[in-house]
């Protein structure tokens, strides 16, 4: 039997359990160049709340009924492709559930070396993020002061401390006292900003003497439009996420362009899957990082399939202490 999510009906605003379903199926039979994946573990992201929509966007949406799409990773259980064979270790688009069929193309192998999980994270789409994100589209420059909100998530560790190798001040912003203290002893941020217990404008102030050269922007709104104040003329930011804009339904009105006149500033939007043809070079570097200490990460784990939307909900609502996951089966 297959245990699967999914999407059982589309929120208004925020999303709750009833928006999702737990099904029972029969294990699916791969057909002609598919894999069959036992699923270990799976991802809840932020972008799975714009699958769930119909607004438009850069993905289809979730149809109701449809399992909810995910990243997920696990062992090769029966292959109709020669470049897989059963037990070895995969990560992909494999959605929320026990049991997934996808073409071999589709997926990538995860070295026996390698916890499996990390593929979903420090070694997959939230370290990849972070890596094109402030190296492509950030070009932090040693010296550089780098901004980042959202800071203390699965993205957001991993993007202050690449910007510490690249030679930059780092400054984070997160949600409460207990992230923003792991900001700077876990994650070796310079400063960090609580934008739930301080005023951010002052503390952006304090914390940016020299202003801000790159503006890694999770999160959009109101903290989005502090650091926008404290620009350096030539300033980059790269717009990776608006979580805070995700569960509103008319986003905010914080941006104004004529800044962009004001600092000859650059804001570039950037989506990971354009870079999948970049991953073989950035998936090393990561490896290599982690493996000297240079990159640490925290993950969240959440037990059992039927227990992803709980932890999906709790990811959008900064319960989450790092990645959160969620362990379907050992
Ligand atoms: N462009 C791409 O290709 C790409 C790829 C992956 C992820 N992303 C984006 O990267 C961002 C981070 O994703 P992630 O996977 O690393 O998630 P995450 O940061 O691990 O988890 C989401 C975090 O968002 C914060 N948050 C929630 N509501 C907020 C609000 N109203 N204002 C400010 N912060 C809020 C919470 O942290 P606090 O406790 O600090 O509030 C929460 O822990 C998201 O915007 C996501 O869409 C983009």
């Amino acid at each position: 039997v297959n245990r699967a999510v999914t999407l059982a009906s589309r929120p208004t605003g925020f999303p709750s359990e009833e928006n999702f379903a737990l099904v029972e199926s029969d294990v699916p039979e791969p057909g002609p160049g598919e894999v069959l994946v036992r699923v270990q573990w799976t991802s809840v992201d932020p972008y799975q709340r714009g699958r769930m929509s119909t607004a438009r966007s850069y993905a289809k949406p979730v149809e109701v009924g449809e399992v909810m799409t995910a990243q997920s990773a696990g062992e090769v259980v029966e292959s109709n492709d020669p470049r897989f064979d059963p037990g070895d270790r995969v990560v992909g688009a494999l959605g929320w559930q026990e049991y997934a069929v996808a073409r071999g193309g589709s997926l990538r192998l995860v070295p026996e070396s390698v916890p499996l999980q990390m593929a979903l994270h420090v070694l997959g789409t939230n370290g990849l993020t972070a890596y094109f994100g402030l190296f492509d589209v950030g070009q932090p420059k040693p010296g550089d002061t780098v901004v980042v909100s959202g800071a203390a998530g699965a993205v957001g560790q991993i993007v202050g401390q690449l910007a510490k190798i690249a030679g930059c001040r780092a400054v984070g912003i997160a949600g409460g006292p207990e992230k923003t203290a792991e900001l700077l002893t876990t994650f070796g941020y310079d400063a960090a900003i609580d934008y739930k217990g301080e005023d951010v404008r002052a503390e952006l102030k304090e914390a940016c003497p020299n202003g801000v050269d790159v503006y890694f922007d999770n999160v959009g709104g109101e903290i989005s439009a502090a650091v926008h104040n404290r620009l350096n003329i030539g300033a980059r930011i790269a717009i990776c996420g608006q979580i805070s804009q995700y569960n509103l339904e008319r986003p905010e009105p914080t941006f104004y362009p004529s800044l962009l006149i004001v600092y000859r500033a650059t804001m570039r939007g950037f989506l990971i899957n354009d870079y999948a043809h970049r991953f073989g070079e950035a998936i090393p570097r990561l490896a290599a990082w982690v493996g000297e200490g240079k990159l640490r990460y925290t993950e969240d784990v959440v037990e059992g399939i039927e227990r992803t939307p709980e932890a999906f909900l709790r990811m959008l609502r900064g319960e989450n202490r790092g990645k959160q996951l969620v362990h379907v089966a050992d």
